[in-house]
């Protein structure tokens, strides 16, 4: 079996490699080796956000690598102290300026924050409506929506996102907010795919690994795929780089994927912040 990245269809007509590679954590003096190293082993998806201080790196990586803008999917997001339509533009402009693009595959909201900007988040959407509008946002969609946030927008704006990019892992299945994105035609990432390590060693993802002749990090990632979510696990190891790329040439049988989704502890399994709550603002 060939390890060939699917490309999934979102609602606006694009499509997304179900693959990516994340950049959080990686400092900027990091980030154009680890990008190179993922663009060498075959990655065409980058993940990255202004909150991670690392755009301008993403994007002297794609052009080290001498691959065409069309080549790599690549995603940003608004940073949470811009929320207001006026900053949103300003920020989506310096975006595009550190990465030195003149378009983005994917432009996301970063966090709702619910209770900051008067709990308006719909002004904010409409900007990212704008950035798609005039064609530099190719795609547009949020991150840390909950269903109530994503009932709003539904309500009172035009565009569905085409994404929604929330937690989930074995520990966190998230399972409702998944299912109002698969009801609305909207596609789930799942950051932290791996926890942060965090689940590798679980007895059962162990043991699956050991059954199927594949690493952990492998097999929680397949089954994140086999859910249908898109991922892009965060290395700067490039063996892992590598082992997390392989994970299209073999499959989970209906009982590991089982096995798997029952170590979901429900809201006692994140690893982050609860959306609901989250209100930080970079000073
Ligand atoms: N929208 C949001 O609010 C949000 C929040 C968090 C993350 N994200 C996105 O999601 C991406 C992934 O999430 P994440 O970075 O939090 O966590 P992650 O991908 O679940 O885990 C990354 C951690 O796991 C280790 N690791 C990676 N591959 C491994 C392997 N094969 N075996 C053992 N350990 C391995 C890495 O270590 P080394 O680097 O040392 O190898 C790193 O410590 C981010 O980079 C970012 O793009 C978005």
């Amino acid at each position: 079996m060939a390890n060939t990245i699917p490309d999934i269809p979102l609602n606006d007509g694009n499509t997304i490699p179900q693959l990516g590679f994340g950049v959080f954590q990686i400092g900027p003096k990091d980030t154009a080796e680890a990008v190179g190293r993922a663009l060498e082993v075959g990655y065409r998806h980058i993940d990255t956000a202004e909150m991670y201080g690392n755009e301008a790196e993403v994007g002297e990586a794609i052009r080290t690598a001498g691959l065409g803008r069309g080549e790599v999917f690549v995603t940003s997001k608004l940073n949470n102290g811009f929320h207001r339509p006026d900053d949103a533009r300003k920020a989506f402009e310096s975006t595009l300026s550190a990465l030195r693009m003149d378009y983005l595959d994917l432009f996301l909201i970063h966090w709702p924050l619910p209770t900051r900007y008067d709990g308006d988040f719909v002004s904010t959407w409409q900007a990212l409506e704008e950035f798609r509008r005039d064609g530099r946002a190719r795609s547009i969609g949020v991150s840390n929506f909950q269903v109530a946030h994503l009932e709003r927008l539904a309500a009172e704006a035009d565009v569905v996102p085409a994404v929604n990019q929330i937690e989930a892992h074995p520990y966190f299945g998230n399972e409702e907010v998944r299912a109002y994105d698969r009801q609305h035609n909207i596609v789930t990432q799942a950051w932290s795919p791996i926890a942060q390590g965090r689940v590798l060693d679980d007895p059962t993802v162990v043991d699956v690994a050991e059954q199927v002749g594949r690493t952990p990090a492998q097999v929680v990632l397949r089954w994140h795929l086999q859910r249908g979510d898109i991922v892009f696990p965060k290395s700067t190891t490039p063996k892992r780089i590598e082992e997390n790329f392989h994970i299209f040439d073999f499959t989970l049988d209906a009982v590991a994927m089982e096995q798997i989704s029952g170590l979901d502890r429900g809201e006692a399994g994140r690893q982050g912040p609860n959306p609901d709550e989250f209100d930080y603002v970079p000073s």
